[in-house]
């Protein structure tokens, strides 16, 4: 029997060049096992506001993100948290993806560079479930990265964190692959 690869897509609500959150994707996409495949979308801060009177308009930075959403088998999403709030650059994100018909019953997994970021993961949760998507509560973990110091190497090579890492992507692809052994909207898990 042949499998085909499993294709994910990541995507930060972090802009910034240092971000942990950015970190912790890229560190994912290289501890992925084999037959997993994890990119790290770079488009985000390209996409214009939300606007729903452009919603029918081929916006080619719209396009390129709902293409690249249909094309994966679930989602990674990594967020800041601003004011108690997702970060403006995921929730715009989200809203150009809210009417796309390939988004309902995606697998999306909630990472997190911060455990202190509840407000922003209790919010995606609450979003996701409103798009339909269909969130994998045993792949979606926060880890204490803030002010730790760690660059993507740092993180792909400590110990405690890439068994982590490795257990929650192992967990997200099989959800992916069984889907009804996965929970549904289920709570959102600070381990
Ligand atoms: C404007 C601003 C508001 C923030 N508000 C919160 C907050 O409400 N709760 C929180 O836990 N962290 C807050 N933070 C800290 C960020 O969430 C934290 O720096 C973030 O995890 C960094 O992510 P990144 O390294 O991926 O950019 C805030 C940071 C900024 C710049």
């Amino acid at each position: 029997m042949t499998f085909r690869t499993i294709s994910i897509l990541a995507l930060s609500g972090s802009l910034r060049a240092a971000s942990y959150n950015t970190r912790l994707l890229h560190a994912v996409a290289r501890l992925a096992p084999a037959g997993v495949d994890i990119a790290v979308y770079q488009g985000l801060g390209a996409l214009p506001l939300f606007n729903p009177d452009l919603a029918l308009t081929e916006l080619p930075a719209v396009v390129a993100l709902q293409q690249a959403v249909a094309a994966a088998d679930g989602i990674l999403i990594a967020s800041p948290e601003y004011a108690h709030g997702v970060s403006g650059v995921m929730k715009n994100a989200l809203d150009w993806l809210v009417g796309s018909e390939q988004f309902p019953g995606k697998p999306v997994a909630l990472l997190n560079a911060s455990p202190r970021a509840t407000h922003a993961q209790a919010a995606l949760v609450e979003i996701l479930n409103t798009m339909s998507a269909r969130i994998v509560s045993q792949a979606s973990i926060a880890l204490p990265l803030l002010g730790s110091g760690l660059d993507q190497d740092g993180i792909v090579q400590h110990a405690t964190l890439g068994t982590i890492l490795r257990d929650a992507i192992a967990a997200f692809a099989a959800a992916i692959q069984t889907p009804e052994c996965a929970l549904i909207g289920a709570a959102f898990p600070v381990k």
